[in-house]
């Protein structure tokens, strides 16, 4: 029998509790650092060296941290469905998980490219990508993230995907961030949709949305349970 498909659409809340830091909660990245500075082609303009170490930072803490229940929760759940997972995190946790079909909206840590082709993308050895590292038409090679201001390919894609869905899932995010945010509006009426988030979010526009106010881990494990038919949630 055809397997149902879960389109899952992650963001930094699902890799929190593997001690990487969201972007929006009190004491997240955007407190710390300015979006401006860090995350803009602009800056990368007006000083590659800053945002060259901002990104080392991110990628070397990601060879520090393991992913938790929930990536392994969602990488379980292939045993039962088709299970397609559409995230905004730039870290490698569902794939480190298992999980076999991750879509990246947002680009990929441990993953560079050239500023001269950006066809050209290559895996980065190690944690540090440094000035003067080159693309082999002899370009400076930038993260492989998508920055604020720049076109999210990915898109139509995941657009399509969420389309597809069967059974939709929303772990993590604030949805503050367009076009990710309005990707929700591309999931078929009537098609049931789950929204796991320890805190309380605006979710008026997400039509008959049940919400798990729980972390990740505990949230995603209570969602499988009811899912595969193993307990319901109460
Ligand atoms: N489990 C589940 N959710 C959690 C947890 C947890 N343990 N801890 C926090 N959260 C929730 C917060 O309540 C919030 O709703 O995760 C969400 C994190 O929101 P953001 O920090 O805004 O992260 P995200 O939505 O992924 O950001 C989107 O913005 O700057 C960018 O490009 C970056 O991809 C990112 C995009």
């Amino acid at each position: 029998m055809k397997k149902k498909r879960i389109v899952v659409l992650t963001g930094a809340g699902v890799s929190a509790e593997s001690g990487i830091k969201t972007f929006r909660d009190s004491g997240g990245l955007w407190e710390e650092y300015d979006i401006m500075d860090v995350a803009t082609f602009e800056a990368w303009e007006r000083n590659q060296e800053l945002v060259l170490d901002f990104y080392n930072q991110r990628r070397k803490q990601l060879y520090e941290v393991e992913p938790n229940a929930a990536h392994y929760a969602l990488a379980e759940l292939e045993k039962d469905f088709d299970v397609r997972i559409i995230t905004q995190n730039v870290d490698d946790l569902h794939e480190r998980a298992g999980s076999t079909h991750v879509m990246h909206l947002h680009g990929e840590l441990k993953k560079v490219r050239s500023t001269v082709d950006e066809s050209l993308v290559y895996d980065l050895d190690g944690w540090e990508l440094k000035l003067g590292d080159k693309c082999e038409k002899g370009s400076q090679l930038r993260p492989h993230i998508v920055w604020f201001g720049e076109p999210v390919d990915m898109i139509p894609a995941a657009a399509d995907l969420s389309s597809t869905a069967d059974i939709y899932v929303i772990i993590g995010t604030s949805l503050n961030v367009y076009p990710a945010a309005g990707l929700v509006h591309y999931v078929r009426p009537g098609t049931p949709i789950y929204l796991i988030d320890p805190n309380e979010l605006s979710v008026g526009h997400i039509h008959g949305v049940r919400i798990i106010k729980e972390k990740a881990s505990t949230g995603t494990k209570k969602l499988v349970d009811e899912l595969t038919g193993k307990k319901s949630i109460p």
